[in-house]
């Protein structure tokens, strides 16, 4: 089958969230499936041009007025071909945050489209993700569904709600089959009017990770590789190279960690409240955070004064995006805090178990599907053939957080054995697309009949 992904995000050079992790690893998965995965993507000057190999220029085409640009290149082991409309609607300096995003996304769409015709591609599917590429859904079925491109069926994949709910609602009419990214949230969203007049073709659809882009056997940002084996061993480095890094005080206490886009979204009074109640417990706390609201960008700048004259060997802020950084983090905390309001996958959770860091999770979306609370869920878990994995929480005020945290950090000081067996656990278990690619390709199949 050949399936073509049209994007606005793709890990690792054009990432904001998960999103770009999923069109990146979806792909690879499907592909090592052999199947034939294209991308096309917006070629924004702020790419990280040093993660394309073999970039270069293909050829032009012109529509709307416009000369297009495109440029190919190899991305993960994927052929990705950039779109470059020569009237400046990629060189802003940033993926989203114009003013005339709507505009912008809908021209690329409709470029992506133009170009898949006069290439003379025939895809089976033609894979668009959120608002941003919700377009391709009506587009092709106003002006490409009876042309060269007949013989494709169209996915669209919701990620989050939250954002251009018209824009999806829109979408959800037009494509063939529609996904989200976890079971819960395809039944939390299941009676949003955007949704429910469309729920007949619409399945939840966990993602997975990519374990070898996450992959602490083989990963340059921490400093032994270890797996499951040597676990405590590798995480012990790990903790002190980030306590190094940091200025944290080098000594051994349960480090929570969080690695987030701080927006309503993530559960900010949560985090907040964690933060502190993490440092009454004797523990360490590191957040990598970066806010698109100014205004939560300085509240956190505030706490992080606060904390450096209160805490200073004991919590740091990192208010900004580090790929590296959220490495070392990954690999050297005990525990990942993902408080989220609403999550309709998440990643970090699963990358936090993949580097053998035990998630500690507010009970909603995706998050409800992959942590298994090590009180609580221990059928829940065997019913996914799976041992629990973490501790979680219902409610969404302070004292939800503290009940989980507070039998995590317990459970470091007071039962390491076991503690240090579980970090050896959660390694073990599968999150990685070898299941949900299947369930996409099986989804694929049905889009086509
Ligand atoms: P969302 O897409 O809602 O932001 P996900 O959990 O699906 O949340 O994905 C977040 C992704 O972005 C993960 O790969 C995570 O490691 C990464 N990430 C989030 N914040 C940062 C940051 N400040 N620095 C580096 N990586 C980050
Ligand atoms: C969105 C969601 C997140 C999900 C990601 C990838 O950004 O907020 O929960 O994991 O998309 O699907």
């Amino acid at each position: 089958m050949h399936i073509v992904h049209i994007s606005v995000e793709m890990a690792p050079i054009a990432k904001v969230g998960g999103l770009g992790d999923v069109v990146t690893s979806l792909s690879r998965a499907v592909q090592d499936l052999n199947h034939t995965v294209d991308i096309i993507l917006p070629k924004y000057d702020c790419l990280k041009f040093s993660n394309v190999k073999n970039f270069h220029y293909r050829r032009s085409y012109s529509w709307g007025g416009t000369e297009i640009k495109v440029w190919f290149g190899n991305v993960e082991g994927l052929s990705v071909y950039f779109l470059d409309p020569q009237n400046g609607f990629f060189g802003a300096g940033c993926i989203y945050g114009c003013r005339n995003d709507a505009e912008r996304f809908g021209f690329f769409c409709h470029s992506a489209l133009e170009f898949l015709l006069q290439s003379g591609f025939h895809p089976d599917i033609i894979h668009c993700h959120d608002w941003s590429s919700a377009p391709v859904t009506w587009l092709f079925k106003d002006h490409y569904v009876h042309y060269g491109l007949s013989k494709a069926r169209v996915v669209f994949t919701i990620h989050n709600l939250e954002f251009g709910a018209g824009l999806i609602g829109k979408a959800m009419a037009y494509t063939n089959k529609a996904t989200t990214v976890s079971h819960t949230y395809s039944k939390e969203v299941a009676g949003n009017p955007a949704v429910a007049p469309h729920r007949y073709k619409f399945h939840g659809i966990l993602n997975g990770i990519d374990p070898d882009i996450w992959d602490p056997y083989n990963d340059k940002f921490i400093p032994i590789s270890y797996t499951s084996e040597n676990v405590i061993e590798g995480k012990r480095a790990a903790k002190e190279a980030l306590q190094e890094r940091l200025g944290l005080k080098k000594t051994d206490l349960p480090l929570v960690g969080v690695i987030t886009r701080l927006t309503h979204q993530k559960g900010i009074h949560l985090i907040k409240h964690a933060i502190w109640r993490t440092l009454d417990r004797n523990g360490q706390a590191v957040l990598l955070g970066s806010a698109p609201d100014p205004r939560i960008q300085n509240d956190f700048v505030n706490l992080a004064n606060q904390l450096h004259s209160s805490h200073a060997d004991r919590a740091r802020l990192c208010l900004t995006y580090d790929e590296p950084l959220s490495h070392l983090i990954y690999a050297g905390a005990d525990f990942i805090l993902v408080p989220s309001i609403f999550e309709p996958c998440g990643l970090t959770q699963l990358i936090a178990m993949r580097y053998g860091s035990i998630p500690v999770v507010r009970k909603t979306g995706g998050l409800h599907d992959t942590v298994f609370d090590v009180d609580h869920d221990n059928e829940r878990a065997q019913a996914q053939g799976l041992e629990a994995n973490g501790f979680n929480f219902d409610g969404a005020d302070a004292a939800g957080v503290d009940y989980a945290l507070n039998r995590a950090i317990s459970a470091w000081y007071d039962n390491r054995d076991w503690f240090n067996s579980l970090c050896k656990r959660v390694m073990e278990q599968d999150w990685s697309w070898n299941r949900p690619a299947l369930d996409y390709m099986e989804l694929y199949h049905a889009a086509r009949k």
